[in-house]
Parts: C-alpha cells; sequence; structure tokens
C-alpha cells in the first residue's frame, strides 16, 4: 500500500449525490396532539424543498451542480493517516481522519450551511434564523448566509457566548446578528429570563427562541435553519463519508473496521459514518461508535422516547434519545455536544443495533487533544477530542490484541477559537462531571403521557 500522510480528491471526483439512511432505518414519524405531522405542517418553519428532503426515503439524493460549486470551495476536505498518533502509541492498528477543519468556519458545519441557505434561497427566503451553541454552526451559517444574499440571525446560548467571544465577531464579520440566548427578544426568551435571570441558556433555549423569531416575523420571508438533528442535516453532512470511502480505496485500504465521530445532535458522526452503516446492514463487520460526553450522556443513558426538540415545546414530538427537553447541561468546554436530544436516524440506527455509542469525561478528552496536537499537530475542537479519545481506546485495545485494526474518526473541526478551555485544562481547572441518574429521571417526568415510539 502506498505511504500517504494526506489522501487527496480532485473537485471532479467529489460525490455528485447524497446518501439518504432514511431509505435503509425506518423512524417512526414526527407526531403532534393530533397525529402523525404531515409535511405541510412544516411551511412556517421550513421551505417546502428542504421539508420534502426532511421525509424523503429515496435512498441517492442528487446533489445541485449549484450547491456542489459552493462546496468546492473548500472540499473535497483531506484524508489523514496518523502515522504520527500511530507511532506515540505504539499501536498495530492504521488511524485515518477526515480533516473537516479545513471549511472557512473551521468545521463540518458549512456543508449542511451552504444547501440550506441555497435551497432557502430558491424558495424566496430572505432571512434565516438560527442557535448555535459553541458558534461553529452560528458561523457556518453566516457564511453561508453572506455567500448566497441572505440575512442571518443567531441566538448563542449564554454560556458559550461568555465562555467564547471570538465566534461571534466571525458571524459578526459574515454579516450576520448575534445575540445571547436567553434573550429579551422573544417571548420564549422572556420566560427563562422570569424564572431565573442568570440562566446560562441551552441549544433547547435557543431553538425556540430561533423558531419564534422565523414565524412570528410579519414578512413571512423568514424560516428557521437547524445545524444538526434533522435528517435533512444529516443527508447533506453524508458528503464527509462518501469521499471518506474513495479516499480508503485510492489508497488500497480495505473498508474500516471501526468509524468514530463525536456526537452532539449527530451531524457530523452521521456525516462520516452513514455511508459505511450502508455496507453493515449490508453484511460488512464493523463497529460504529458515537460519542459522546459523559455529562450529556443522550445515547448511552437517555431513554429513546417522544420529545420536543425545544425547551418551549414548540417543534413536535421526535422519536429519539432524549435527556428531556428541560435539561440544562453542565457548562463544559464542549458546546456543540450538549444538547439533550439527538438525531432520530442516529437514536433509532442505535436501537436497531447498527452503533455502538460512547460516553467519555471531558479530562480524557483534553488529555486526547492535547496528545493528537502534539503528534499530527492540529488543535481539535473539544468536540472532535470526544472522537479522538475514542481512537485512542480503540487503538490501545487493537495493541493489547495485537491486532491490525483499520480506524477511522472524524476530526469535525478546529479548536482555535477553544483555546481558554485548552488553557483551563492545562492549569487544572477542568473538572469530570457524571450526570446524576436523579437529573435524567427529574427531567423524564415532563414527558409524562407523551406517546412512545
Ligand atoms: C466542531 C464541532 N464538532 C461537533 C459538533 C457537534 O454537532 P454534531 O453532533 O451535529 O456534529 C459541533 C457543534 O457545534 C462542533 O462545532
Amino acid at each position: 500500500m502506498t505511504q500517504i500522510r494526506r489522501i487527496i480528491l480532485t473537485e471532479d471526483e467529489m460525490p455528485r449525490q447524497w446518501y439518504n439512511l432514511a431509505a435503509d432505518v425506518n423512524c417512526p414519524p414526527f407526531m403532534s396532539p393530533a397525529g402523525p405531522v404531515p409535511p405541510e405542517a412544516w411551511a412556517p418553519v421550513f421551505p417546502m424543498n428542504l421539508v420534502e428532503q426532511e421525509y424523503s426515503k429515496q435512498r441517492w439524493i442528487d446533489i445541485p451542480e449549484e450547491i456542489l460549486s459552493l462546496l468546492s470551495r473548500w472540499r473535497p476536505a483531506p484524508m489523514h493517516r496518523a502515522y504520527a498518533l500511530e507511532a506515540a502509541l505504539g499501536t498495530p492498528a492504521r488511524i485515518y481522519y477526515k480533516n473537516e477543519s479545513l471549511s472557512p468556519g473551521g468545521s463540518h458545519k458549512p456543508n449542511t450551511a451552504v444547501a440550506q441557505a441555497w435551497y432557502n434561497k430558491q424558495a424566496g427566503t430572505k432571512k434565516l434564523t438560527t442557535e448555535t451553541g459553541a458558534g461553529q454552526w452560528g458561523s457556518a451559517l453566516a457564511y453561508a448566509c453572506s455567500l448566497i444574499g441572505l440575512e442571518c440571525k443567531v441566538f448563542m446560548v449564554r454560556v458559550s457566548f461568555n465562555q467564547k467571544p471570538l465566534p461571534k465577531l466571525m458571524m459578526q464579520t459574515w454579516g450576520a446578528t448575534c445575540v445571547a440566548s436567553p434573550s429579551l427578544e422573544t417571548q420564549a426568551g422572556r420566560n427563562v429570563l422570569d424564572q431565573d435571570p442568570e440562566s446560562p441558556g441551552s441549544l433547547g433555549i435557543a431553538i425556540s427562541e430561533a423558531i419564534e423569531a422565523a414565524v412570528t416575523d410579519p414578512t413571512g420571508q423568514t424560516k428557521y435553519s437547524l445545524g444538526s438533528v434533522l435528517n435533512h442535516v444529516m443527508l447533506h453532512q453524508t458528503i464527509i463519508g462518501l469521499e471518506a470511502k474513495k479516499q480508503l480505496e485510492k489508497v488500497g485500504e480495505r473498508l474500516p473496521d471501526i468509524v468514530i465521530g463525536c456526537a452532539g445532535g449527530g451531524s457530523n458522526f452521521a456525516g462520516l459514518s452513514f455511508p459505511f452503516v450502508l455496507d453493515k446492514i449490508h453484511g460488512a463487520k464493523m463497529e460504529i461508535i458515537p460519542v459522546e460526553p459523559a455529562s450529556c450522556p443522550t445515547l448511552t443513558r437517555a431513554p429513546y422516547v417522544y420529545d420536543h426538540g425545544d425547551n418551549a415545546k414548540m417543534t413536535p414530538l421526535v422519536a429519539m434519545h432524549s435527556l428531556g427537553h428541560n435539561f440544562i447541561p453542565a457548562p463544559i468546554h464542549a458546546g456543540g455536544l450538549r444538547y439533550h436530544g439527538m438525531s432520530p436516524l442516529v437514536s433509532k440506527a442505535v436501537v436497531d443495533g447498527l452503533m455502538s455509542p460512547r460516553a467519555i469525561n471531558q479530562l480524557e478528552c483534553y488529555s486526547a487533544g492535547m496528545l493528537f496536537a502534539r503528534t499530527e499537530g492540529i488543535i481539535p475542537a473539544p468536540e472532535s477530542c470526544h472522537a479522538i479519545a475514542a481512537t485512542i481506546q480503540e487503538a490501545k485495545k487493537a495493541k493489547e490484541e495485537g491486532k491490525e485494526k483499520v480506524i477511522l474518526f472524524n476530526l469535525s473541526g478546529h479548536g482555535m477559537f477553544d483555546l481558554l478551555g485548552y488553557e483551563k485544562f492545562m492549569n487544572g481547572q477542568l473538572f469530570d462531571y457524571e450526570l446524576p441518574q436523579e437529573i435524567i429521571n427529574k427531567n423524564h417526568e415532563a414527558l409524562a403521557g407523551y406517546p412512545m415510539p
């Protein structure tokens, strides 16, 4: 096999279709008190072309030429063979990673941001609202809107807004407005602040605010855009895994034994793994591991239920693993992994036994990120550190077992905006936090009487 450190595809080799796992994994429908939610019910929130994708069961969906052209500004993303990390671990495993940190915003998020902005523009939308945790999604949408000519307003979870001032400046540079959530601008935000003026916010609250701001806009030309969780977002991200397959083939590598990604709402993990899930469905032996923080253990400890995607219960009920829509996560430094729910497709794939989720504590993740920075050279986002920590666990296991395993993980973003988190880690100011069971139980009281998937 050729010894290549960076496996590069040309623009011509970019995949021309997205893979839709909804063709192969059957999720229960969105529900409201009146029963299953029909596509038209989403019209005030999303443009119908994206709603069609959300409900689609078509296995392969063409990527419009204009979107391919927008993506080609930074794609195809390189795949790296992590020789230096392998050497440091002394592992016989061959470790590969997709490098999504080279996009304009520094993460995988622009893959769906440009697609969503493009479909909205086609449908006549003038302005998009959204939420953001760590800031990566908000800045990706700000970038996409600036490319395509849409206004953009971002509600950023207050704890991250305060921990991380730079993403806000990035959003403003791309012409978006960014406010801390909970804010006084929406009823949903005011309700939370009435209860707790010091609320650190949550993704669930910020989603409520962004949806409210879109649906109450008197012009009717504002829509809401979500950076993760929903099927159409997972779909757009599958370009990651489809490229990865071509890249492994290019160097004569076999299908991976283990595929790993960090999971907040599930999109970067889904993007890398879904095309490989298709192989697994067809008999390939493979372990597919979504990794989450022990402080927000949605897939590993929360039940599979019907719950709202947001705190103010504006969204229909979604069948997913959920810590409860009232969940307020601990302020760990991986803002993108602090969501109470999980992609319905990822949740169902876990229920169906296609994936084996894992929760890892913050300190182990930062240690993994430090080793990665000092071997491979890239400082990873704290979210991506979760994938690296699981990769290291697996590479050590391969060493113990003396097995030449092929491990593929997603480097979902760089950590250049997260250096204050690294500083705290290096100064010994970060702590592990495992979510107490009583909190999970308490939050589930709010789901009493909801249907079960
Ligand atoms: C770098 C990075 N990785 C991962 C995530 C988690 O999101 P998802 O699970 O949708 O990929 C985020 C979210 O903000 C992120 O910024």
